[in-house]
């Protein structure tokens, strides 16, 4: 073979690689335009996904919040103290460092916790004096039913544990079952204290509400014994400003 033909052969390869590589070019550029489709559709669905999700999680809370003022209706002294309790609640549980954002159905336990009170009868949860053991029996009953209310609400899921639990004591003399320290649920643990502050800066029947400030000294003086020390310390760090704040709110 001459020079010439050489030369020619070589040039014939390199347009036959250059054909090849406009056309691999090409179909690279068909792919990427593909992908970058399917990648808007996942984004589109995605999207669409969060959407349904908040739309349900909403509904849910509607439902729940129904629920919670069909059972706070009863009694006109605690006004809307299961949403109070859900703030005060969700307040001292990110300060505890336990994330509910992905346990929303902790916050609605923290709005049910009471729901078993539907089977104590008005004379007992209003009587103005002291209960009869018998009467005391019932009451301490309720955390049970509410249970028992919920159990096969799936959606509820971790919010039983505050509706059973948010009456046991961390040195286990609470009921219903007598837990002890950290046999408690968390959640329930992180209840008792928000109960109790509202509980403290209400006005009842048989006394006046205390101010924010003397509820935390008689709260803090119950660590170890009624509540949590650790719930205690993060209840610590919450500021009284942003308690009176919620107070405020939900009147
Ligand atoms: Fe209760």
């Amino acid at each position: 073979m001459t020079t010439v033909e050489q030369t020619q052969q070589l040039h014939e390869r390199i347009a036959e690689l250059e054909a090849e590589l406009a056309q691999r070019t090409q179909e690279a550029a068909l792919k990427e335009q593909q992908l970058e489709r399917y990648a808007a559709d996942l984004r589109e669905t995605f999207k669409e996904e969060r959407a349904r999700a908040h739309e349900l999680h909403r509904s849910y809370m509607l439902t729940v919040r129904a629920l919670a003022s069909a059972v706070e209706a009863r009694d006109a002294y605690t006004g809307r103290h299961a949403e109070r309790v859900a703030a005060y609640g969700l307040l001292i549980a990110a300060a505890a460092g336990l994330s509910l954002g992905d346990e929303p159905q902790i916050e609605f336990g923290f709005l049910l916790h009471d729901a078993g009170k539907v089977a104590v009868p008005d004379a007992i949860l209003f009587k103005p004096g002291p209960l009869t053991p018998a009467e005391r029996a019932i009451v301490e009953q309720h955390p049970v039913t509410g249970s028992e209310i919920v159990r096969d609400i799936d959606f509820l899921g971790a919010a039983r544990d505050v509706i059973r639990s948010h009456h046991e004591r961390w040195d286990g003399t609470g009921y219903p079952d007598g837990l002890r320290g950290t046999e408690i649920p968390l959640s329930a643990r992180v209840f008792a204290v928000a109960d109790t502050i509202d509980a403290l800066t209400t006005n009842r029947p048989y006394r006046r509400a205390s101010s924010f400030a003397k509820a935390r000294i008689m709260i803090v003086r119950d660590s170890g014994s009624h509540f949590d020390p650790d719930v205690i310390a993060a209840y610590e760090t919450v500021d009284d400003a942003d308690l009176e704040r919620i107070r405020r709110q939900i009147g």
